[in-house]
This record gives structure tokens, sequence and C-alpha cells, in this order.
């Protein structure tokens, strides 16, 4: 396995209450990194793919999305780019859910991406 000098970063933000897009063109090794280093108890992964994910995740009042992450200590949307308004859901947890770190994974070219500029997977590492 290649290693990733990203895995360190992620780690170090995300004892700062960000939400964390990790960014990155498609089999480039998103979903790979998160399912091996950032996942374990108590960790809700959700995939954008998945129909009913996407259901759950365009509701975004607080309420539900506390009842939704109680007891977890983070949570993982793998797929971001696929569901309706999550940037809005993202904003909504992060002001609303206290104490759980949130990742996403995004190919960088999504209606709430594709205006950043920020560090990225390379294709090729
Ligand atoms: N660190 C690594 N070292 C070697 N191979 C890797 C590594 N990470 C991922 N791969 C391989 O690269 C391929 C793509 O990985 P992965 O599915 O994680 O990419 P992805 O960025 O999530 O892709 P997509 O955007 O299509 O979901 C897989 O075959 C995986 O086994
Ligand atoms: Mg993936």
């Amino acid at each position: 396995m290649i290693n990733r000098h990203i895995e360190r970063i992620i780690q170090k933000s995300l004892h700062d209450r960000k939400v964390i897009l990790l960014l990155g063109p498609r089999q480039t090794g998103k979903s790979t990194l998160l399912r091996e280093r950032f996942t374990g108890e108590d960790v809700l992964w959700l995939d954008g793919d998945d129909y009913d994910v996407r259901a759950i995740l365009t509701q975004n009042t607080s309420a539900y999305l506390k009842n939704l992450l109680k007891g977890k200590r983070r949570l993982i949307i793998d797929e971001a780019q696929n569901i309706q308004g999550i940037g809005l859901t993202l904003k909504q947890i992060h002001d609303h859910v206290k104490g759980v770190e949130v990742i996403v994974t995004d190919p960088g070219s999504s209606e709430m991406t594709s205006h950043l500029d920020v560090g990225r997977i390379p294709g090729n590492a």
C-alpha cells in the first residue's frame, strides 16, 4: 500500500472541529484511506451512491441530525457529490451537532466543491 501524507493532515485536522473535505479525482484512494484508517467503533459511514443515504441526508433539521448522530464520534460521508443540498446539511451538523468529527469525500467537481481552491489527493500519488 502506498502511504498517504494526507493521513496525518486529516488526523491533525480532526481535532479542530472542522468539516474535512477529502477531494480527489476518481480512483485515487479516497475511500480506501478512510476505510482503512478512519473507521471503527462509533463511526457512521454513509455512502452517497446509496439512494437511501441520499434521502437520509437531504433532511437537515438540527433535531433530525442530532438524532441520526447520537452516540457517534465520527461521520464519514463518501461520494457526497451525489447528495442534494449536502453543503447545508454539513453546515447544520457543524453548527448543531457537537462532538462529532466529519469527513467527506467528493471528486472536487461538484456543485459544493468545484469553486474551491484547496489541496487535493493528486491523481498519480
Ligand atoms: N494507498 C494505496 N496504495 C495502493 N493502492 C491503493 C491505495 N489506495 C487505494 N488503492 C487502490 O486504488 C483503487 C481506487 O481506490 P478507491 O476506490 O479508494 O479510490 P476512490 O478515490 O475512492 O475512487 P472513487 O472516486 O471512484 O470512489 C482501488 O483498486 C484500491 O485498491
Ligand atoms: Mg470512493
